[in-house]
């Protein structure tokens, strides 16, 4: 029998890893600028020093008032490290004279094709505010910043407010804003606050250098500087809030929605924040705006820092390590995680985000879609061939297909006249049906014809433009108008359309799709007025160039401020408002597929990442694409199996049907004009893969909603990066071709074409085969593992224990079957795992104590299987199987519950004991004993 397990690939890897930390720290050292001690003021809750203290310090700072000219630039002001500077030009390519007028350094560089470090950069302590003393507030200090002079922006804030907040161990928090007159505000995204308040003695140590104005946030345990933002000048104007800040390495991920591997590049890129109906790509604002991101220090331990900020923004990054911020709009509202390792800073962002929702057990079924199923009797026949094929599939999708002349809250009456009766038939099937809902309400109906867009009217849902009139873009049906999500009646009449279709099609679920919100024409069909928001000072690198490309007029108008500042949150308040009719007409956990997305998604919708073309890069770039949306705290995520865009290719299929079956949300989707991918229409050999692994998803879903279950009380990750679980191990800092399932499973798929064989690295310790259950002991080691075209290589970590359960073509009838346990035995011969289990679809059932809990362990030569909580979900549900991996001696024994069993097997080769047959309740506790 040919091994699995072979030799390591790679022993240089870990040398190679270490050494590159050395380099890091080593340029964060020469990069570091401290004044001295004199010149800052120190805040942290425990090491407040008096506020007379500190007004002598600041008074003892010497400023030389406005912005220098080069005459006057002390020489080495402009002595700056390459790598570190900061461009002074960002809203413009200077000339000399430019750049000195505003008092900036200009020294060029060699030209090496476009980007690169810029010519035109800030000295050191470029003038900018003055803090005023830190004095004690309700929450922590504030303090009064001040120019003396005026920037070179037009609209400067003369006067800022800082406000900085201890708000957990682990948490800091903190803001900039006018104190004279109000500015936007991001609404939504921290209504419900978590997290530890002690904060006693938090993670971090704060240091401001009053002038020119900066802050210097330090790991307390280390000293580690995470955040120096004296390397820039803050710039605050009405349109454009820039902070530079230096980076703890180089190591980072997040500031999505982008197509990236899971750290960035930092070599003078940046990306954009602005969310945009645009087909995953290198280098382009894609559907969601994320503000957030993780740094792995080098050492085991991370931090975070999230802006909450919603306007179109800009992020540079520069191989100092060190980023800027720069937005046109809003407040800077700064969170700074602590950490200390990579996993709690995503917990502590939560807190502030919210924990994700629990979605229904059936949404972790097979989902099949497709734009093209023209009618109701060819959706029929998919399902039926699904099933003639043995296929599990739990829900069957319609795009626009269904709609009379694309307008949402309507059916086609030929082609889809009997899809109430369709969707009752998947019921009955035991099956689950979602359409798609897009915003777009068409507004060319004649009066009286189209109810959703009359009634909107009447009710002024709508987005209107600039000067008070109804927005009309173009969309699928055409002239559209959009609703306006963060007007409270909006979301009235949002409901009262969902009961109404409802009441005759009775959906399961809403795929909210071009929510960006996506219009066909630029900004307005009667375009968009010449005016500073549509046209700001500056405007981020954003497709097409402009802020109203491929969407609304900015300057348009919403009930809680204008779409420049709202822009980033439709998708989100859209979510929000569907999540909340669908809990109102159906009493269920809703079930919401959203394309746009902002922090907080999570909490009301799963995500998918968008048209993906049917191509193996594609295929490969959709695990780090599905793992970032796990930090951003939407982890109910997965791309189009198989692909959205171009034809797929058999073998790709597969493959991405094996990728598919790990994402925590699986959907095969299509679009119109592609050769079809249903698994039914592949070779009886693809069908077989495909089958398989599906197969084994569904028997995986129990442990796959175990861990929802954990996402959604603790936040603790579904699919996980391998840095987030083996945070010390600097092998998996930036490996995005594998990940976890939880702990305890690791994923390693084929993601190229013709390859048979998959490399995939393994953490130290002991792991299994899901496969066969043969062992594979890793020093922390690349390995080459067979992967013919009907298998996906994944393994169990030692001491863990997998509950499963036998699939079926649904979780209807999967939810009924018997479990099996995979036991994983550690070294040590012990392993432990759980189980959540509850009806699958009512609302809040951990909150009200409406499920069952079972815990499993294994030590020596017996695995216990104990409910601690049970509320009758359970009932009639029997324990089938157990197989223990790494079982060293032969038993010669089994008994279960203290009766001997007769039938059992173990293999010498793999060292796997198979105990099937069993018919155990699973509400009682279960000891299979073996020896
Ligand atoms: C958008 C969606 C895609 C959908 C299509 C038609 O392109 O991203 O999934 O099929 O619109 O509704």
């Amino acid at each position: 029998m040919a091994r699995i397990c072979c030799g390591p690939l790679h022993t240089l890897a870990l040398l190679t890893s270490v050494l590159l930390i050395m380099v890091l720290k080593d340029k964060n050292l020469s990069f570091a600028f401290f004044p001295s001690a004199a010149e800052w003021q120190h805040s942290s809750n425990i090491s407040y020093r008096s506020v007379e203290f500190r007004k002598n310090l600041s008074s003892d700072v010497n400023v030389s008032a406005g912005p220098r000219t080069h005459t006057s630039l002390v020489r080495g002001q402009c002595g700056v490290a390459v790598e570190s500077r900061i461009s002074c030009g960002r809203d413009r390519s200077l000339s000399r004279a430019d750049c000195e007028g505003r008092g900036c350094c200009y020294v060029p560089l060699p030209r090496s094709g476009l980007g690169g470090p810029p010519w035109c950069f800030y000295p050191v302590r470029y003038p900018g505010y003055k803090m005023g003393p830190l004095l004690p507030t309700e929450k922590g200090q504030r303090a009064t910043l001040a120019r003396s002079a005026p920037s070179y922006l037009p609209r400067d804030i003369p006067t800022l407010q800082l406000d900085v907040m201890p708000e957990t161990l682990g948490r800091l928090h903190l803001t900039l804003k006018d104190p004279a007159s109000p500015r936007y505000e991001v609404p939504f995204v921290t209504s419900q606050s978590r997290g530890q308040k002690d904060i006693q003695n938090p993670l971090y140590d704060v240091d401001f250098q009053p002038d020119p104005f900066g802050f210097i946030v330090r790991r307390k345990s280390n000293g580690r500087v995470l955040l120096n933002t004296t390397i820039g000048p803050l710039l605050f104007a009405d349109q454009y809030l820039q902070l530079s800040s230096s980076m703890a390495s180089s190591v980072i991920s997040g500031l999505g929605e982008h197509y990236t591997p899971i750290t960035l590049d930092l070599n003078w890129t940046s990306v954009s924040l602005w969310n945009r109906d645009m087909a995953p790509h290198r280098n382009a604002n894609l559907y969601g705006s994320h503000p957030f991101f993780l740094v792995q220090e080098g050492d085991g331990q991370a931090h975070g820092v999230f802006l909450l900020n919603s306007n179109a923004m800009e992020v540079f990054l520069q191989p100092a390590p060190a980023l800027t911020w720069a937005t046109v709009g809003g407040i800077l509202d700064f969170y700074i995680f602590l950490g200390p390792s990579p996993q709690s800073v995503v917990q502590q962002y939560h807190e502030v985000i919210g924990y994700p929702m629990m979605p229904p057990y059936w949404s972790l079924g097979f989902h099949l879609c497709r734009w093209g199923y023209t009618s109701t009797n060819r959706t029929r026949t998919v399902v039926q061939l699904m099933r003639q094929a043995k296929i599990p599939l739990d829900v069957q999708w319609n795009d626009l297909d269904y709609a009379d002349r694309r307008r949402v809250f309507t059916f086609d009456p030929q082609r889809f006249g009997d899809l109430p009766q369709m969707v009752e038939e998947f019921h009955q099937l035991g099956m689950k049906y979602v359409l798609i809902l897009d915003p777009g309400i068409s507004s060319a109906s004649p009066p009286g014809s189209y109810k959703p867009f009359d009634d909107g009217l009447k009710r002024g849902v709508f987005i209107k433009n600039s000067t008070g009139q109804i927005l009309i873009g173009k969309v699928w049906p055409g002239p559209t108008a959009f609703p306006d999500f963060t007007n409270p009646t909006t979301q009235d009449w949002w409901m009262d359309c969902i009961r109404v279709f409802h009441s005759k099609v009775p959906v399961d679920g809403l795929w909210i799709d071009m929510n960006e919100p996506s219009n066909f024409v630029e900004g307005s069909v009667d375009g968009c007025p010449d005016s500073d928001l549509e046209k700001p000072p500056y405007t981020p690198g954003v497709i097409g160039g402009q802020l109203n490309s491929g969407t609304l007029c900015v300057s348009a108008q919403q009930y809680l401020s204008s779409h420049y500042n709202l822009h980033n949150l439709y998708g989100l308040t859209e979510a929000i408002a569907t999540h909340r009719a669908l809990l109102k007409v159906k009493s269920t956990r809703p079930f919401v597929l959203s394309r746009s997305s902002f922090p907080g998604l999570g909490r009301f919708s799963a995500h998918w990442t968008g048209d993906v073309r049917s191509d193996w890069e594609q295929l490969r770039f959709s695990i780090p694409g599905v793992l970032l949306f796990g930090l951003y705290g939407v982890p109910l995520v997965g791309a189009d199996v198989c692909g959205f865009g171009g034809d797929t290719t058999e073998e790709l299929c597969v493959r991405w049907t094996q990728l598919g079956a790990f994402y925590p949300l699986m959907r095969n989707h299509n679009d119109r004009p592609n050769a079809p991918q249903e698994p039914y229409v592949f070779s009886q050999q693809a069908q077989d893969a495909m089958r398989t692994v599906i197969t084994l998803r569904y028997s995986l879903l129990p442990f796959l909603y175990t861990l929802f279950h954990h996402t959604h009380t603790s936040s603790r990750t579904v699919a996980r990066p391998l840095f987030l679980e083996f945070p010390t191990d600097p092998n998996c800092q930036t490996i995005d071709r594998q990940f976890l399932w939880g702990a305890s499973l690791l994923i390693s798929p084929v993601l190229e074409e013709g390859a048979l064989e998959v490399t995939a690295y393994l953490p130290p310790g002991t792991w299994y085969s899901l496969n066969n259950g043969e062992a594979c002991y890793s020093k922390g080691q690349y390995f080459l593992f067979p992967a013919p075209l009907d298998t996906i290589n994944v393994h169990v970590r030692e001491g863990s224990i997998i509950p499963q359960q036998a699939p079926a073509l649904t979780t209807t009838a999967s939810r009924r079957n018997p479990f099996t346990l995979i036991v994983a035995l550690s070294v040590g011969n012990w392993a432990e795992g759980e189980l959540f289990w509850d009806d699958g679809e009512s609302l809040d059932t951990f909150e009200r104590g409406n499920y069952s809990y079972v815990l499993f362990f294994a030590e020596e030569s017996y695995v216990v299987s104990k409910p601690v909580k049970l509320n009758g979900c359970l009932d009639g549900l029997v324990l089938g199987e157990v197989r223990v991996f790494g079982v060293q001696a032969p038993p010669t024994a089994v008994w279960a519950n203290g009766k001997k069993v007769h039938v059992f097997s173990y293999s010498p080769d793999t060292k796997v004991l198979t105990v099937p047959g069993l018919d155990l309740p699973m509400t009682a506790m279960i000891t299979v004993k073996w020896s």
